[in-house]
Parts: C-alpha cells; structure tokens; sequence
C-alpha cells in the first residue's frame, strides 16, 4: 500500500481526473479529501466512494480561485485529518475556444484564473501550511500536454498550463530545502465527462485523435491517478520538480 492512512487533499474530485486521482489514492489505502465548486456532483461521489472504500472521505464544496475561500477549506480539512500529508491540484477549466486573435480580455482572464491562478492560490496556502508547521509532504499539480506542444483554439488554456509547469518547477527549487516534493502529472486526452460530451457532438474527432497516440486509445482517470497516487507516496521519494506526461505515448507521436 502506498499510503496506509495517509491524508491526501485532491481539488476539483467531483468528477473525471479529480475522482479518478481519489480512487488511485483510496486504493493505495489513502484518507482523501475532496473539494470542488460542484456541490452536486461531489456529494454524489463521496456517497459512491463511500460505498467502497472503509477509509476516510471527506468533502467540502468551495471556489477554488479565491484564496480565503480554499483556506477555510483547508483549515476545515486540517480540523478533521489532523495533518495532510499530500496535495493534487487538479481543478481546472477553462473559457472561450476559437482562434487566437478572437479571444476577448474577458475570456482571457477567466482562462488564465481558472487554469493557472486556481493552481497558484491552493499552492501557495499548502506550501505555507506545510512549512509553517515544519511537515513535510508532497504536492502534484495537473498541467496538459497541450502546455508542451501547444492546442490550437484553445490557446490560453494551453499557456495557463505552461504557467502551471513552470511555476511548479520554481516551486519544487525553493521547497526542496524543507523536503517538499513538488511534480506535474501532464495528461494526454483522458475520458472524462467533459471529453466525452465533445465526442458525442464530434464523433469523428475521437476516431481521428485515437490515431495520434501510440496505445491508440484515450486514457482512463484512473491511470492519470496511479501515478499521481505514487508521485504522492514515499515510493517516489527521489522524483522531485518533474514533468511526467501520462498519455499512451501521444507526446512523441
Ligand atoms: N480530460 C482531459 O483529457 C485532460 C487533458 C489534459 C489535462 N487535463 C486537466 O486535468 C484536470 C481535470 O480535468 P477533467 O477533464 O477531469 O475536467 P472536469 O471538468 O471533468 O473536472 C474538473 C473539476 O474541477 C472543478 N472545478 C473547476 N473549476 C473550479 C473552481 N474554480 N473551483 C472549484 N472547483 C472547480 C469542476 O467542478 C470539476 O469537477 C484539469 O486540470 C485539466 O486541465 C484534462
């Protein structure tokens, strides 16, 4: 087991990545808890997980964008587990698609909050905590391969994630002296909700895709939260302010 009782906060869990990072993480016999602005979706997901799993899950819903808004939920979160022992930043969307030069300011700045200063604000709060109370632990943030290769038509998420990448790789050179971890899990295309939603009005789109990744199959979220559930436990205790794509070989297509 990689983490046997270990605490292990995941944003943006409701659903898709998030869910399949907590199930990698339960499965490795983790405590997990959840936040997610989707109230709905995540009291849906704590009710099938708890169906499962015997360890302990909790969940809170909160904006994640906003920094006393994932303080409160942190700190309610520390109240409960006591200690957090790992962080997956996950939540993240984004607004507007279209070319480049059509993006409006509105649409850029609710891009770049939503996919780069949401990673920013729980970041800075988790190394805080972590130092203030002398812990050490381990923090993964997801990016995209888009961040690697560039996404036409959805340009400003592709540069927010290129922003979580590098910010990610400071991050992990200033917290390294206290034994934090920080890494990036970058997926490729991964069946979720919202990719899934895309193909049924684009079913030609998936077919064409599939072609472009060498295993010739779109991920699962639980493969992207294997390995973010290993980045998270001891066993990875040499892997620090990496980028690890996780995309059935799409990147060296
Ligand atoms: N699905 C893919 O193919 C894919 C590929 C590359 C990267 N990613 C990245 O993986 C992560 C998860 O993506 P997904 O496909 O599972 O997305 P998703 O939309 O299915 O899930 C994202 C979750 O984050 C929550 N969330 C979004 N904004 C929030 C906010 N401001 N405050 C609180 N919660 C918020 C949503 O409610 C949702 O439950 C994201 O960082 C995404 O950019 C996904």
């Amino acid at each position: 087991m990689e983490h046997n009782q270990r605490n292990i906060l995941i944003t943006g869990a409701a659903q898709g990545i998030g869910k399949g990072i907590a199930q990698a993480c339960l499965d490795q016999g983790a405590n997990v808890y959840l936040l997610d602005i989707n109230e709905e979706a995540l009291n849906a997901t704590v009710s099938q997980l708890r169906s499962i799993y015997t360890t302990n899950i909790e969940a809170f819903a909160c904006e994640l964008t906003d920094d006393k808004s994932f303080k409160n939920a942190l700190y309610k979160g520390i109240d409960h587990f006591e200690v957090f022992h790992g962080f997956c930043n996950s939540a993240a969307s984004s607004q507007g698609i279209g070319p480049f030069e059509t993006f409006s300011d509105e649409d850029f700045n609710a891009t770049v909050n939503l996919s780069f200063k949401i990673v920013w604000t729980c970041l800075k709060e988790e190394i805080s905590y972590l130092r203030e109370n002398k812990l050490t632990g381990s923090i993964v943030n997801i990016s995209s391969n888009s961040a690697i290769r560039g996404y036409a038509f959805n340009s400003i998420y592709a540069a927010s994630k290129a922003a979580v990448n590098n910010l990610s790789q400071s991050v992990a050179k200033e917290v390294a002296r206290d034994q934090i971890r920080v890494n990036v899990v970058s997926p490729g295309t991964i069946n979720t909700p919202g990719v899934e939603a895309y193909f049924a009005k684009e079913p030609s789109a998936k077919e064409k895709l599939e072609k472009t990744i060498l295993l010739k199959r779109l991920g699962d979220p639980i493969e992207i939260g294997n390995t973010v559930s290993f980045l998270l436990s001891d066993r990875s205790s040499y892997i620090n302010g990496q980028i690890i794509s996780v995309d059935g070989g799409s990147s060296i297509y």
